[in-house]
């Protein structure tokens, strides 16, 4: 796992691979952080979990072209990038760096 011993990132396992399929999405918390997981078939994405727009979660969103559409007012968020894809967000999300170790997921905080 490359970057694990940085002084910016610390790597901290957010969950299992197995909790996490395509189209549902999850929400933790990690050290007080609340994250969403997302699930691309291989790929893991991470962002923020709450929309930058108003009082949501983009967890309980839905997943629609690489992008997480917010379940209140439906912004939609770039899944890489935390970009806004789609208004009324105008703030992107934080999005998270994220690798897998075996079945573990691991977020870079
Ligand atoms: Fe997410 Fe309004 S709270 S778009």
């Amino acid at each position: 796992m490359s970057g694990s011993h940085s002084d910016t990132l610390r790597w901290v396992r957010a969950a299992c691979l197995d909790d996490l399929s395509d189209d549902d999405p999850i929400g933790i918390v990690v050290e007080g952080i609340e994250i969403a997981l997302f699930r691309d078939g291989d790929r893991i994405f991470a962002l923020s979990d709450r929309c930058t727009h108003g009082d949501a979660k983009l967890s309980e969103g839905y997943v629609e072209d690489g992008c997480i559409e917010c379940p209140l007012h439906q912004a939609l968020f770039d899944l890489a990038t935390g970009e806004v894809r789609r208004g009324p967000a105008v703030e992107p999300v934080r999005a998270f760096n994220v690798q897998l170790d075996g079945d573990d997921i691991v977020v870079g905080l």
